[in-house]
């Protein structure tokens, strides 16, 4: 059912920081900071061949990344973001399954604009899973 791996986002303290590594040391080409006041952070993606990098800044008081970072204070791999087809039949297959859908369980627009869910850590090997419809 899952497609292509659409990104790997990585919680940062610092994002300028954090864009430089990658845009710098790494070599690799990375966007704007653009702030998602209906998600809690600031994003750069860094585009690579393959996938992306997404870096994730708290922006905000009640972040959702902010006890993340209190626990991982240097930054650390937050979730990884698989495509699906239809969001909605994927939902459903997942909660037949058993596993949990974070929040009201209907999909939000994502930081591309595209549908978005996010999967319980705990039914997901201790990752947090989110799926975009692409
Ligand atoms: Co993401």
């Amino acid at each position: 059912m899952i497609g292509r791996l659409n990104h790997v986002a990585i919680a940062v303290p610092d994002l300028a920081a954090a864009t430089a590594i990658y845009k710098n040391a790494l070599g690799a080409t990375v966007s704007p900071a653009v702030e998602q006041p209906d998600h809690g952070v600031t994003t750069v993606f860094v585009e690579l061949p393959n996938t992306k990098i997404e870096l994730l800044e708290p922006l905000g008081e009640d972040s959702p990344i902010g006890k993340f970072l209190e626990r991982n204070q240097s930054g650390g791999i937050h979730h990884v973001c698989y495509e699906v087809e239809d969001i909605r039949s994927a939902r459903d297959r997942l909660t037949a399954e058993g596993a949990r859908v974070l929040g009201d369980g209907e999909p939000k627009i994502g930081a591309h604009g595209k549908p978005v869910l996010f999967l319980h850590p705990k039914d997901f090997c201790g990752t947090l899973v989110e799926l975009e419809e692409a």
